[in-house]
């Protein structure tokens, strides 16, 4: 098979395309035959930090993908072969990442996808689908699962709405009922977060930006889904309900925050630091079963009419699609790399 590996983690040119023996799934393994991969900054991130260890002399990168149940090990009884599935964290300390034509992932990271459902759309899911829906489940007199209704009377604020995690995070939060105020920095990102659904779109920078979440939300906003912590969490907390919840996954910005205290204990204020790699399976699996849900109700698609423009590469050019990641990439970032009838 063809498959993307590197060897030693450096920028985009250590990757390589290699031939390989396809390789067989274990004990609670499946085998899947890749259509998409999708790309997601952790992936570049993890290729390029220098001095950590790999989890093995050689390894494919990309956490997410889809595609078809080729074979599958000792003791799986969910998944059979034939089932289209969408993947997530196949790359967690393990080598055998999405980039590549067949992936051996644990059963329980490959997830049926909904008929109907492109490999596109499934290769979108996971990292971007599974932060969001972990942020929208942290307040603390909130819903842990995300059902239509299940954030009924809420307000949500989305901080950079047009990114990847904004996006499914939109989606997400106006199919469980919430109203969504979403933060964008330009004419052209306003229109993506209004395509996925946000009611209300708001520019940043702007000091009046807590006046306009305010007049939006008179009370406060309940759940702030925050990519940028470092450069908004003065913001967060004075447009915060009381009891609210201020799930942050990323440090775009800048790696250190000060926050408000007074504000922060009068409020009752949950700041909740989150990542998907030590989430906890129970939170994984909740996320899953969830975005599974929201997908078979139509409720996730991608593309540039649902507000998440699609770039795609061959596999032979995972460097470039990593690339285009770590460069700011609008929208998201896939690898066609086999051809299967969706
Ligand atoms: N903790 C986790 O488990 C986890 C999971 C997923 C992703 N992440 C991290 O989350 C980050 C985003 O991932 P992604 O895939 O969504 O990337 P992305 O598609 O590139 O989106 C990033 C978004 O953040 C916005 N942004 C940057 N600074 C902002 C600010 N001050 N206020 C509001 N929005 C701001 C950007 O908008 P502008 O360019 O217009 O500023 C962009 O839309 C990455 O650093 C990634 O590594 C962490």
């Amino acid at each position: 098979m063809k498959a993307i590996v590197y060897s030693t983690p450096g920028d985009s040119s250590v990757l390589s395309l290699v031939d390989r023996e396809i390789p067989e799934p274990g004990p609670g393994e499946v085998r899947v035959r890749i259509a998409v991969s999708g790309v997601n900054p952790t992936d570049w991130k993890a290729r390029a930090t220098v001095g950590r260890p790999l989890v093995a002399d050689e390894v494919t990168p990309n956490q997410d993908g889809a595609g078809t149940v080729d074979a599958v090990g000792e003791g799986v009884e969910s998944l059979a072969v034939g089932d289209r599935v969408w993947i997530y964290l196949a790359a967690h300390q393990r080598p055998t990442g999405t980039a590549a034509e067949y992936s051996v992932v644990p059963a329980a990271r490959a997830v049926p996808l909904a008929d109907g459902a492109s490999f596109e759309l499934g290769a979108s899911l996971g990292v971007p689908a599974m932060t969001a829906h972990r942020a929208l489940t942290v307040h603390e007199f909130g819903p842990s699962r995300l059902t239509p209704g299940a954030l009924d009377g809420r307000f949500v604020l989305v901080q950079g709405g047009a990114g990847a995690v904004g996006h499914a995070a939109i989606q997400l939060a106006v199919w469980a009922g919430a109203t969504v105020i979403a933060t964008v920095s330009s004419a052209e990102k306003e229109k993506l977060a209004r395509a996925a659904g946000a009611h209300h779109v708001l520019r940043y920078p702007d000091d009046a930006l807590a006046d306009a979440i305010r007049d939006l939300a008179p009370h406060g906003v309940d759940h702030v889904v925050e990519v940028a912590i470092a450069e908004n969490a003065a913001l967060d907390v004075e447009v915060v309900a009381n009891h609210g919840s201020i799930g942050y996954y990323a440090d775009n910005g800048g790696g250190t925050f000060t926050a408000a205290v007074r504000e922060s204990f009068a409020k009752n204020v949950r700041w909740q630091g989150l990542l998907l790699y030590t989430v906890g399976e129970d939170s994984l699996l909740a996320a899953a079963e969830d975005v599974s849900a929201a997908v078979a109700d139509g409720v996730l698609p991608v593309g540039e009419s649902a507000g998440l423009p699609l770039t795609s590469f061959a596999l032979d050019q995972t460097a470039a699609a990593h690339d285009a990641v770590e460069t700011g990439e609008t929208g998201k970032v896939l690898i066609r790399v086999t051809d299967a009838d969706d």
